[in-house]
């Protein structure tokens, strides 16, 4: 099979190879010896894989590897007890290999496509809609009529959380760095856009009656502090990631001072290891898919052998929605 290979740490420029490699086995890292075989026909492209080109991510696996964490594609074949059957179509969670004609996920990381969804909506659809559903949700006790403010908007998480939060029933503040950025914000829905700019706090509280009860990080950096400060009452910050470089910290005579919280959700190392919760998690954005409020928002698309565009792309911020390679004819 056709697949790219991370073979050095040598950034997203020079890493990556496309390789000729024997079919995997029908075991995946999660569940070795059993899995779920998926002909791949397109590929989420996201964060830790560019950061897996310079040996930066928590999952360090041995030089060459394949990377990719998700996958669309239709099932070759699956374990008796899976929920998914032979044909099927599938949006799957694979942690590593996704980046390939062929991968293999965990059974309780695999799930059926809707008709309404396309492949490339699919590659796009457990990383940043899982995620957005713990940390809105499960992590951040999201209601129904409350407002969240959402950084980092226009990207893969960004659009995830916009739209899971208007499933839930809240209102969404987006915030975001450019024209194009707020169109792609517009366009997944979300209720104000503001600016990355000097004052975008105030816009924020002029928006918000004075504070917002969420604020979905997935960027870190400099803004956090403003953040803290966009809090009402009884306010909750829930960090997701740190796209802005460097990891903030917190005075915590803030948090005294305002009544609020600062929340940490970390989707991957916890479902991990729960195939309860995970199905729980899919048969919530299942839903919220059927109500036509998730509708991943794919970015731009490259053929697999470009998967070195793709990062640049998200390393220099240029990128939207879901960026996805093309393995297969869609
Ligand atoms: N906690 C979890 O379980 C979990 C799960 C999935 C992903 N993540 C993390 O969440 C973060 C966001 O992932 P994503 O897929 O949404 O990324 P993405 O699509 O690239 O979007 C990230 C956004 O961050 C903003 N940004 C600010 N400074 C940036 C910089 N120097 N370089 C690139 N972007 C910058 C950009 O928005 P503006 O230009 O509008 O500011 C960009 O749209 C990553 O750190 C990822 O590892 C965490």
């Amino acid at each position: 099979m056709r697949a790219v290979q991370i073979v050095d740490l040598t950034g997203p420029d020079t890493a990556l190879r496309l390789v000729e490699l024997p079919e995997p086995e029908p075991s995946s890292m999660l569940t070795p010896g059993t899995g779920v075989v998926i002909d791949v026909h397109a590929a989420g492209v996201s964060f830790p894989e560019l950061l897996q080109t310079r040996g930066e991510y928590q999952l360090k696996p041995p030089l060459p590897f394949v990377p990719g964490s998700e996958v669309g594609g239709v099932v070759r074949s699956a374990p008796p007890d899976a929920q998914v059957k032979v044909g099927d179509r599938v949006a799957a969670f694979c942690g590593l290999g996704g980046f390939a004609e062929t991968a293999v996920a965990a059974e309780f990381f695999t799930f059926a496509l809707p008709p309404q969804l396309d492949f490339a909506q699919g590659a796009g659809l457990i990383l940043n809609y899982h995620t957005a559903y713990f940390a809105l949700v499960l992590r951040g006790r999201l209601k129904e009529g409350e407002t969240v403010l959402v950084h980092g908007a226009a990207g893969g998480v960004g659009t995830a959380a916009l739209q899971v939060a208007k499933a839930v029933g809240a209102r969404t503040i987006a915030v975001v760095s450019s024209d194009a950025k707020q169109r792609v914000a517009e366009e997944a829905g979300a209720d104000e856009v503001v600016r990355l700019r000097e004052g975008w706090r105030d816009e924020v509280k002029a928006l918000s009656d004075g504070g917002v009860e969420l604020v979905i990080d997935p960027v870190g950096g400099d803004r956090f502090t403003d953040s803290l400060r966009s809090l009402r009452e009884d306010g909750r910050l829930v960090v997701v990631g740190f796209t802005g470089g460097s990891i903030p910290e917190v005075r915590v005579n803030r948090l005294l001072l305002g009544n609020t919280e600062v929340i940490g959700a970390g989707w991957g190392a916890y479902v991990m290891g729960k195939p309860a919760l995970n199905r729980e998690i899919g048969s919530a954005v299942g839903r919220m898919i059927d109500e036509g409020f998730v509708r991943p928002i794919v970015g731009e698309r490259f053929p697999l052998e470009q998967a070195g565009e793709a990062l640049k792309a998200i390393d220099e911020r240029r990128a939207t929605g879901k960026v996805v390679l093309d393995v297969r004819a869609q």
